[in-house]
């Protein structure tokens, strides 16, 4: 595993992107949008169950979240199964220890050449008062009918002191891409199909439904949308999700080894560590998608030098998952009157064990078969107690749409754009790159219009209100945006 040349901004898992060809016309039974865990796995199931499936992904295979995270699939998740059964009860912890449990079995039973390595899953204390989130964790965990222990983390395999973990055996670290391209790539021929770099503009759902992309339009009796973040403007997903980023790097040691186990901290901010061959991944730093990031790649290096002799950093990335207004994923029919079209997403940073359980709750709702756990995970639930939350994502949208428009410009003109940087001038977004070639653009977002902020540490514009993000020049690089951000001549 050679990876020392791959430099800044370029995912650990990024280099086994492989190429499948974009989208024509044609019929099948079943249209999966987006080629990510979900997708795939939904998909592969249906071709072995009997069913004609294409997927149809916006760039490449692999490449969205399930290529740009920590590659731990686990059911045990942080502090997931308090968080639940505080909202939910217990038997919902339990539903979700069960499916989580699932998934991480179904994503055993497939793996193949991916580098797939067994490793307990760790929920640690970094200092003594985050012990009771830790206890608390151990206990709910144990209670939803996870077979965790309690122990001071001695199996985690790292040179500091850990106050106190629960610890969950037998889980999976793999390379994410690798598994799920492996899976792509069972899915062609046979009437099925893959295709990339094929961005979804527009789903009729009925009979039979259509599919548009720039290079073809699809039809199929079903649809499944999997695109992490659903991209439909139907179905009031935008106003119970909230998009969350986070920032990872790998770096190598000069000495000493990288973790053993799978291990994340329970306090805020929360330290996510992994290891891969000879390379140490430290990730965490996370924020709201459309707020100011400071330096997550700075925190998180030297959080890695705090701890361990560092010899250079190989490699960053960040990727954003949403979580739902009541921290359960949605999974099901798109809208209560939907017969035809699907959906999942909320996974909270989870998705490799639970866009896997997804994959299984979808595709045998469209086969028609029974699943234990689709009516707790059903997207037209109803959480009373979590009414907070959805005032809450709402309101900040709310001020993103019209408080945000009231703001004056960064700046008077483009020429005091220093290079290297983003300035708001009038109403015009203009970055300068290093060559000192200005780039400039609308900063209205084409999705529902809220306006867009810079991402230093990424060099995006980021919406703040569903988390649509775009390059300097209004390129769509994630949804639920689907076309570019207006090009503006260069501002005076
Ligand atoms: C920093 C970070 C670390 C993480 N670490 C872990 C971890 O260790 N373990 C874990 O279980 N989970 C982890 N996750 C979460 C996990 O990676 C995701 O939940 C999971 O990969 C989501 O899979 P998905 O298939 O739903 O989405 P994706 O992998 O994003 O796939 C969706 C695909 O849809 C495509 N798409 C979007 N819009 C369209 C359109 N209009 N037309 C066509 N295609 C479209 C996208 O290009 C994308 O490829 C992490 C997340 C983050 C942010
Ligand atoms: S992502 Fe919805 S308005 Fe920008």
């Amino acid at each position: 595993m050679a990876h020392d040349t791959v430099t800044a901004r370029h995912s650990l898992w990024a280099q086994d992107l492989d190429g499948f060809p974009p989208a024509g016309d044609g019929h099948f039974d079943v249209v999966v949008i987006g080629g990510g865990i979900t997708g795939v796995t939904t998909a592969l199931r249906l071709k072995e169950a009997g069913v004609s499936v294409a997927v149809v992904e916006a760039g490449h295979v692999g490449g969205g979240v399930s290529g740009n995270n920590t590659a731990k699939v686990t059911a045990l998740q942080s502090t997931v199964y308090s968080t639940i059964a505080d909202k939910h009860g217990l038997s919902a912890a339990a539903d979700y220890a069960a499916a989580s449990a699932a998934g991480v079995a179904e994503v055993a039973r497939r793996a193949v050449d991916c580098d797939l390595r067994r490793a307990p899953a760790y929920t640690f204390a970094l200092s003594p008062d985050e012990l009771p989130t830790v206890d608390h964790e151990a206990l709910t965990a144990s209670r939803a009918g996870l077979p965790v222990d309690r122990d001071r983390g001695e199996g985690m395999g790292v040179p500091f002191e850990v106050f106190g973990a629960v610890r969950l055996d037998d889980q999976l670290a793999l390379h994410p891409v690798k598994y799920v391209t492996g899976l792509a790539r069972r899915i062609p021929g046979d009437g099925s199909a893959v295709y990339a770099h094929s961005r979804v503009t527009r789903v009729d759902e009925g009979s039979p439904c259509r599919v548009v992309t720039a290079t073809g339009t699809l039809t199929a009796d079903r649809v499944v949308v999997a695109t992490h973040y659903p991209f439909l403007d139907r179905g009031l997903y935008f106003s119970r999700l909230e998009p969350n980023r986070s920032y990872c790097v790998a770096v190598r040691l000069k000495s000493g080894a990288p973790p053993t186990g799978m291990a994340i901290s329970a306090g805020s901010p929360s330290w996510s560590l992994s290891a891969y061959g000879e390379l140490l991944i430290v990730c965490g730093r996370s924020h709201t998608t459309g707020d100011a990031p400071g330096d997550p790649y700075g925190e998180l290096e030297a959080f890695a030098r705090r701890h361990w002799d560092v010899e250079s950093v190989t490699h960053r990335w960040s990727a954003q998952d949403p979580s739902a207004y009541d921290k359960l994923p949605m999974i099901g029919s798109y809208t209560p009157g939907s017969s035809r079209l699907y959906v999942a997403t909320g996974f909270m940073k989870w998705g490799l064990s639970t866009g896997t359980f997804a994959a299984m709750i979808l595709s045998d709702l469209v086969l028609g078969r029974d699943n234990p756990w689709a009516e707790r995970f059903s997207p037209h639930r109803m959480s009373w107690g979590s009414l907070p939350s959805l005032v809450s994502i709402n309101a900040r949208a709310a001020t993103s749409f019209v408080g945000d428009r009231l703001k004056t410009s960064d700046t008077r003109s483009v020429r005091d754009v220093p290079v290297g940087t983003a300035r708001v001038v009038g109403d015009t977004g203009v970055y300068r790159d290093e060559a000192g070639d200005v780039h400039a653009v609308s900063l209205r977002c084409t999705h529902l219009g809220c306006r867009v902020r810079f991402n230093d540490a990424e060099r995006t514009w980021d919406c703040p209100c569903h988390g649509s993000r775009f390059d300097v020049d209004g390129e769509v690089l994630e949804g639920p945006a689907t076309k570019p951000l207006e090009r503006r001549d260069r501002p005076e």
